[in-house]
């Protein structure tokens, strides 16, 4: 019977390329082991952190304690956490405040290091005292010049997808949740904000207190420090922005509150009390990253015309995609993403209209069929299945297109094969059935198949159903997408391409997404005296619209169209958010004296990135050797 099983696994393996299972410990269910921890949580599990840390902005280093409780599961095993690059421990202590015996293992490239602790009989936590280092990788700390106000420095964390541990020894694997208290001291005159409760007024001591007492993974924890106020948008939902900046943010943001009540009418109650977002400095990696309570953002979004609000609408349906059922480990990231780019549509939909959300749509179809054409050119198609094999990858490299857009039409396939209102009571009952808790793919696929495919009668083969899953590029059952408003832009591309001038282009009414589109659409080589033309019509190199100047900027690449060099280099110094950079200095690479020119803008910009852009860019930038 054992070799049977063995076999059993064996062979399992072999067929999914899955990694090994346990036994979930919040459940009868079983589990992929995360390949990106190094913690036993079925040995003794993280329950709650308190936090009682010093933001020294001298030293760009967080020092203090964390106070670890747990759950032991398997008597006389050690508690085994994770440490990230830098993070030096000063001494552990037992819940008697006695020094604990603990040891440190080596330093992996992706993991960091494990610190096994010693536990004494009926111990309920122990006390970890450390110091992060400047190098920290969660931590991007701004001078004063790299804020909207010039005068007060300012750090926030990044925590996705395993960067929590460069901030706090802790379990950081997605599929183990705890609560957590923090006390953080911060100089005078400045707020701090964490993935919590959080003051609305500068406390004058710089003293704070936090109380997150709903179970979240590590990768929610969050923090931000700087010079910050607050003001509401509606009952549960307000912004927090530099003060020179809140104006603009109130005004951008001024939906969330109707987008969090359409939201519960979709997929049941918001369980996490506030919804707020906190507008951050431009050098912030991301569009938006959905710490609870307090969705990070960039202000990137700000285009004064509330046309880039669907990010809001990303990050808050993440409170329930991901937040509130969460995937396993990375490689089940399009649990979290895909869904949450679905619920994000629905949303947008029930605001502006379906012609709006069909807009999105077909942009991430655009998106997919890019991915993929890239992948197919550079031989790595395996990366274009929705099940993940990140095992020995760094996850941050995991974040494309195929997780957020392939994952998103699959939701979509089945709410065709359903109808709305059968997809949409299966859903409900899937974030109800497993709130506060995890999910993997398999799962995942016996849930669906029993709660949706099986009583619905749907007509979906089980091998259609894996070719979705674990195949890879587009299924023959994709969806059609199709965009009314799209189609009128490309009869526009198409007259200016036979050779109308731009300005008797019918552009009237267009959003931010009709010109998107347009931009997108038009050939990648354009004569001088054609961007010249769109150029003095339609102001693009002036844009203060990032994602329409992010699409025009390839456009002065690959024309090397001199009046928007300036502009490029600027934005390319002044914006962190690693979407925008990546696509830009690819483009320049292929060009042999735009190339010289891109190492160049990157030596002036790279400091103003944080870690995760800089990863990324290194890598496409300076070659080894
Ligand atoms: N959770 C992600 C950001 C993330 C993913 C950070 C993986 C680190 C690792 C967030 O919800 C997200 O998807 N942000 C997008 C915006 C969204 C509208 C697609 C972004 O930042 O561009
Ligand atoms: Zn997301």
């Amino acid at each position: 019977m054992i070799k049977q099983t063995i076999i059993f696994i064996f062979f399992f393996s072999i067929v999914f390329g899955c990694s090994e299972k346990r036994a979930d410990y919040t459940s009868e269910r079983v589990m992929a082991i995360d390949p990106h921890s190094y913690a036993r949580p079925e040995e003794v599990i993280v329950r709650h952190i308190e936090l009682n840390l010093t933001v020294d902005f001298e030293k760009q280093s967080l020092y203090g304690l964390a106070r670890v409780h747990f759950d032991v599961l398997k008597p006389g095993a050690p508690l085994t956490l994770d440490v990230g690059k830098g993070l030096q421990i000063e001494a552990v202590k037992n819940d008697d405040a006695m020094e604990a015996n603990y040891t440190i293992g080596h330093e992996d490239p992706i993991k960091g290091r494990y610190l096994q602790i010693e536990l004494d009989n009926e111990a309920q936590f122990v006390e970890v005292h450390y110091t992060t280092s400047a190098d920290a990788s969660a931590l991007q700390w701004l001078e004063p010049a790299q804020t909207a106000g010039k005068q007060k420095p300012f750090l926030f964390t990044q925590s996705q997808a395993i960067l929590a541990r460069t901030w706090i020894p802790l379990q950081d694997s997605p599929g183990i949740r705890f609560t957590y208290s923090a006390r953080i001291h911060v100089p005078e005159g400045m707020m701090a904000l964490m993935s919590a409760a959080n003051p609305m007024e500068v406390q004058s001591d710089g003293q704070y207190t936090f109380e997150m007492d709903q179970p979240i993974p590590a990768y929610l924890m969050a923090l931000a420090v700087g010079d910050l106020a607050f003001e509401a948008i509606g009952d549960r939902t307000g912004v927090y922005a530099e003060p020179s900046m809140l104006e603009k943010a109130v005004f951008e943001f001024a939906e969330t509150e109707k987008m969090l009540e359409i939201a519960e009418s979709l997929y049941g109650p918001y369980l996490w009390d506030r919804y707020d977002i906190l507008l951050l400095p431009p050098s912030f990696p991301f569009g938006g990253m959905e710490n609870p309570r307090l969705t990070f953002a960039t202000p990137t979004i700000l285009a004064g015309d509330r046309s880039l609000t669907s990010l809001i609408a990303h990050e808050l349906a993440h409170s329930w995609s991901g937040n509130l059922v969460t995937n396993a480990t990375w490689n089940d990231f399009w649990l979290n993403e895909g869904f949450t780019v679905y619920f994000e549509y629905r949303i947008m939909e029930k605001l502006y209209g379906a012609d709006y959300a069909e807009m999105l749509a077909t942009i991430s179809y655009e998106d997919l069929q890019e991915e993929l054409e890239n992948l197919a050119a550079t031989n790595r198609m395996e990366l274009s299945s929705l099940k993940a094999n990140l095992d020995n990858v760094n996850p941050d490299d995991g974040v494309s297109p195929i997780a957020y857009d392939k994952g998103y039409f699959f939701l979509r396939r089945l709410e065709e094969l359903t109808g709305r209102d059968a997809f949409d009571e299966f859903l409900m009952k899937y974030f109800d059935t497993h709130e506060f808790d995890v999910m993997d793919t398999e799962y995942f696929l016996s849930y669906l198949k029993s709660e949706l495919l099986e009583p619905q009668s749907v007509n979906l083969s089980d091998e259609q159903l894996q070719d979705w899953i674990y195949g890879t590029g587009l299924p023959a059952d994709m969806p059609q997408v199709k965009s009314a408003r799209f189609e009128k832009v490309d009869t526009e591309v198409n007259k200016f391409m036979k050779g109308m001038n731009a300005g008797e282009l019918n552009t009237n009414q267009w959003s931010t997404h009709e010109w998107l589109f347009f931009l997108r659409m038009l050939p990648k080589d354009l004569a001088m005296e054609q961007m010249q033309d769109l150029d003095n019509t339609f102001n693009f190199t002036a844009s203060k619209n990032a994602e329409i100047f992010a699409v025009w900027a390839l456009y002065i690449i690959r024309n090397e169209y001199q009046p928007g060099f300036n502009a490029l280099e600027s934005f390319l110094i002044e914006t962190g958010r690693r979407k925008f950079l990546m696509p830009l200095y690819k483009e320049m690479l292929l060009y042999p004296e735009m190339a010289t020119y891109a190492l160049e803008i990157y030596q002036k910009a790279r400091s103003n990135y944080h870690f995760v852009a800089q990863n990324s860019l290194d890598e496409l930038l300076i070659q080894p050797g």
